[in-house]
C-alpha cells in the first residue's frame, strides 16, 4: 500500500465514540501510524464499552485521553493542548448521539470537549443503524457540521450489525485515510483539470494470451490521488491493475493501447497538465483471432502492427498544457529521457532505471530524474510513490505559472 505523505509527522487526533465500529478504528490507528502520522486517541465512555483503551495506547504508542478530569502530568489542561496541537480531527466512527453533540456545542466529555476548542480541519465518519442515519435529526446535525467547514463522509452501504441493511456502515479505514491527507493538503490546483494515465495496456493475439509489460500502475494512481488531493478535477484513464479506483474523479478503466489513444483523445482538451505515466505497447499483434490459437507447432513469428504514440499526437498539438511524459529505461537514462523529451514535445520528462529493486514497475518506492528542455535535471532522492508524485506535482505547477498558463 502507498500511504499518502502529507500526513508525515502530523499530529492526528481520532476520536473514538461508541460503536459497533469501533473495533475499525483500532485499523485506522495502525494506517495513520504507517502513514508517518503521530496519533492521539479520545474514547467516549460508550466506547470504552466496545474496545478497551489499552488497544489504542499500544497502537498509537501514546496514552489514551478519556478522562477529562485526568491529572495531566506537564501540568496542562489536557483538552485544550491536545486541541492546540492537532493538524486535524478525526471521529471515526462517530455515532448520532456524538453528531448531535458537536452539532450543538455540547461539551460534557472528552471529545465533545475537545471539539469545541479544535480550530484545526475536523472530518466525521458517521457509523449507525440506516434509519438512526436517515431520521431528519441527524441529517440535520450533519448538515450542520457540512456548514461549519467539517468534512462529513457518507457512510459505506452494505450489513449493518443491527441486522439491518443499508447506508450506515463506518467508512473503510483506507477511505478515512485517503480524505483526512485530502482534508490538510493545499489546494494549489484548485480549478485546474489534470489528465493522468496510468499502468500497462494488454495487446491480445487471441482469446487468452497479450502482449504486456509488469507497469502496476501505482506512478500513476499516486499521481491522481494526489492531484485530486491538491483541488484538482481529474480525469484518470488506465490500463488494466489491481487497484481500487481512487475517490472522487473520473476513472476510464481501458485495456489495449488503442482504447487507451481513443480515451485520452475524448478527454486531452482543455486539460491544465498532462501526466502520462502509462506504460503503453508500441506494437500489438497485427491479426487477434477470435478463437484460442492451438498449439500446431506451426507459428514461428508473430506479425506486428505499431500503435499509435499517445503522448507524440498530444505533443503535436500542445496548448496552454503542461505535458510530462515518463521514461523507464535499463540504461542510458539522460540520452534517452531527453530524446522522448524533444521527439514528443515534452515540458517535463520523469525518467526512472527499471529492473533494480525498490524502484519502478510494481515497487512502492521510486528513484527519479526529472528532464526539462532547457533547464538542468533534477534528481530526486529514493521515496515513496507518493512523495514522488507531489514532487513532480511541484515542479508541473511551477512550470505552469512560468508559462503564465494561470
Ligand atoms: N507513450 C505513449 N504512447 C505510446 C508509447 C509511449 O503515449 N505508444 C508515452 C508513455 O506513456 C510515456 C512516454 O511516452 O510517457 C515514453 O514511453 P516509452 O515507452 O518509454 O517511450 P517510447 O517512445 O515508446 O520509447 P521506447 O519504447 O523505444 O523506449
Amino acid at each position: 500500500m502507498i500511504f499518502p505523505s502529507m500526513l508525515q509527522n502530523k499530529r492526528v487526533v481520532l476520536g473514538v465514540t461508541g460503536g459497533i465500529a469501533a473495533y475499525k478504528a483500532a485499523y485506522l490507528v495502525r494506517l495513520f501510524k504507517q502513514a508517518g502520522a503521530d496519533v492521539r486517541v479520545v474514547m467516549t465512555r460508550a466506547a470504552e464499552r466496545f474496545v478497551c483503551p489499552l488497544t489504542f495506547e499500544a497502537l498509537s504508542e501514546n496514552p489514551v485521553y478519556n478522562d477529562m478530569w485526568q491529572d495531566n502530568s506537564q501540568g496542562k489542561i489536557a483538552h485544550i493542548a491536545l486541541a492546540k496541537e492537532a493538524d486535524v480531527l478525526v471521529v471515526a466512527p462517530a455515532t448520532a448521539n456524538s453528531i448531535a453533540k458537536f452539532a450543538n456545542g455540547m461539551a460534557d466529555d472528552p471529545l465533545s470537549t475537545l471539539m469545541l476548542a479544535v480550530t484545526a480541519p475536523k472530518l466525521v465518519a458517521p457509523s449507525m443503524n440506516i434509519n438512526m442515519y436517515e431520521n431528519p435529526a441527524t441529517q440535520a446535525n450533519l448538515q450542520i457540521l457540512a456548514k461549519r467547514g467539517f468534512c462529513v463522509l457518507a457512510p459505506g452501504i452494505g450489513f449493518l450489525a443491527c441486522g439491518d441493511e443499508g447506508k450506515g456502515r463506518m467508512p473503510d479505514p483506507e477511505i478515512i485515510l485517503d480524505r483526512t491527507a485530502a482534508l490538510i493538503t493545499e489546494k494549489d490546483l484548485g480549478g485546474k483539470r489534470v489528465l493522468v494515465t496510468a499502468g500497462p495496456t494488454r495487446e491480445y493475439m487471441d482469446p487468452v494470451r497479450f502482449i504486456s509489460n509488469p507497469s502496476s500502475g501505482k506512478m500513476g494512481f499516486a499521481l491522481a490521488r494526489a492531484c485530486e488531493h491538491r483541488g484538482a478535477c481529474v480525469t484518470l484513464v488506465t490500463g488494466p491493475v489491481e487497484m481500487d479506483d481512487p475517490i472522487n474523479m473520473r476513472v476510464i478503466r481501458v485495456t489495449t493501447a488503442l482504447e487507451m489513444a481513443a480515451a485520452v483523445n475524448e478527454y486531452a482538451a482543455n486539460q491544465d497538465m498532462v501526466f502520462k505515466a502509462a506504460a503503453v505497447s508500441d506494437y500489438r499483434p497485427a491479426a487477434a483471432t477470435d478463437q484460442k490459437i492451438k498449439d500446431s507447432r506451426q507459428i514461428e513469428t508473430l506479425e506486428l502492427a505499431a500503435n499509435p504514440d499517445i503522448l507524440f499526437e498530444l505533443g503535436r498539438k500542445k496548448g496552454n498544457t503542461v505535458l510530462v511524459g515518463f521514461a523507464a529505461e535499463t540504461q542510458k537514462l539522460e540520452e534517452h529521457s531527453a530524446q522522448k523529451m524533444q521527439k514528443k514535445n515534452l515540458d517535463m520528462i520523469v525518467g526512472n532505471i527499471v529492473g533494480v529493486s525498490d524502484s519502478g514497475f510494481g515497487a512502492d518506492f521510486n528513484t527519479v530524474t526529472c528532464f526539462y528542455p532547457d533547464t538542468p535535471p533534477d534528481r530526486l532522492a529514493s521515496q515513496s510513490k507518493d512523495s514522488v508524485a507531489h514532487a513532480v506535482i511541484d515542479r508541473a505547477l511551477t512550470i505552469y505559472r512560468k508559462k503564465g498558463y494561470e
